[in-house]
């Protein structure tokens, strides 16, 4: 007989995840159903497609419930704490456009701010204090040092969708504050990519893409002619520019892991970074992709894309040390992955 083990009773068991049918909230999803936790899914559906969570319950062979809503609505938000009694929360819903957040930056703090505001209020009524936050390395702006660890200064943003993600980690700090019951990780993703090697989910921006990896599948796929390479001049070993890459699916975990973190421990607000501790630059994803997955990609060197830094990768070592979190994937896997989704998309 199979049971679904549970360490301790009292333990999370409801898990409600905002935006669970997008690129990363759905690996998520898988991650969490895998461990044993049951899933609560709000979407609305702005940048995610309803097939997703039937591509979940397939990959994992559970089920869960799903409700078609806005976060910033609070009246859904209501009906799904009085329909499900949630334990802890994973938001993710919101804009992530950096770009479209310059020229509409009203449009990303009401969304993002209201949907965590309302969410916060909804929880604090039912006392339920466990919540996760998707953040990113973009609130450390310019950062103050590479690697970049959690004590890096804060800010300045250099977007209005960085922005975002720094004032809700101040908003959750602040309530932490008012109220030391509450129980919430920052969690500070680098860049993620790759899909799960089902390739059933994974990313699907619609239009032309900004990331890089959406970009190149485009390109390998023939649906755009050649990759734009935003600089060769940073003082980087081949000139363009570095981040941290990090597998989906092990970011993935990385919320499983502090889920566990925050049902065994007591830890107030605690930021953590996301990220494997490996820098590749531009051409290194270029040339991985290219041998890994045989196919070639042109590109052509193009200016300096406005507001990119040269370096970006995380000092991974709190995670590792408080949440137990290490990236195990390579960047083989990630290329693969990422090529992989696309061709059985299509
Ligand atoms: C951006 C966001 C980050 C977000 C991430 C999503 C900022 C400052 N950055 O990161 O918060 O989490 O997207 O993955 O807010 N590049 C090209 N050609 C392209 C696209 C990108 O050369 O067509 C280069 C960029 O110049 C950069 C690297 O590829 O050096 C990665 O860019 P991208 O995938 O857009 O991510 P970031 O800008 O690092």
């Amino acid at each position: 007989m199979w049971f679904n083990v549970r360490v301790e009773s009292g333990d999370i068991m409801n898990v409600l995840v905002t935006g669970g049918l997008g690129f990363i909230g759905s690996h998520t999803c898988v991650e969490l159903l895998c461990a044993g936790y049951d899933v609560v899914i709000m979407d609305n559906l702005y940048n995610a497609k309803i097939e997703v969570k039937d591509y979940i319950e397939k990959i994992t062979g559970k089920r869960v419930r799903y409700y078609e809503d806005d976060v910033c609505d609070p009246i859904a938000v209501q009906k799904v704490f009085d329909e499900n009694a949630i334990d802890a929360v994973i938001h993710f819903a919101g804009y992530k456009a950096v770009g479209e957040s310059v020229s509409k930056p009203l449009k990303y703090y009401k969304n993002n701010l209201i949907s965590t505001l309302v969410l916060c209020e909804e929880m604090k009524r039912r006392g339920c204090r466990n919540f996760v936050f998707s953040s990113s390395a973009t609130v450390y702006g310019d950062p103050q040092r590479i690697p970049i660890d959690e004590e890096c200064r804060l800010g300045p943003t250099t977007n209005p969708y960085g922005s975002t993600k720094l004032f809700i980690e101040q908003i959750l700090k602040d309530l932490h504050t008012s109220d030391p019951d509450w129980n919430i990780a920052l969690l500070r993703y680098f860049n993620p990519i790759g899909a799960h090697e089902s390739g059933l989910i994974g990313e699907e921006p619609s239009g032309i893409p900004n990331n890089l990896m959406p970009y190149i599948v485009k390109v390998a796929n023939r649906e755009l002619p050649f990759l734009h390479v935003f600089g060769d001049d940073y003082d980087t070993h081949d000139g363009t520019g570095v981040r941290d890459y990090i597998h989906v699916v092990d970011l993935a975990k990385g919320h499983v892991c502090a889920l566990h973190k925050l049902e065994h421990t007591h830890v107030g607000v605690g930021a953590y970074n996301l990220g494997t501790g490996n820098g590749y630059s531009v051409l290194d994803i270029v040339k991985a992709f290219e041998k890994t997955n045989q196919i070639e990609i042109p590109y052509q060197i193009d200016p300096r894309r406005p507001g990119d830094i040269a370096v970006c990768y995380a000092d991974p070592d709190k995670a590792y040390q408080e949440l137990g979190f290490k990236a195990e994937k390579t960047l083989e896997d990630m290329v693969r992955d990422s090529w992989n989704f696309l061709q059985k998309k299509n």
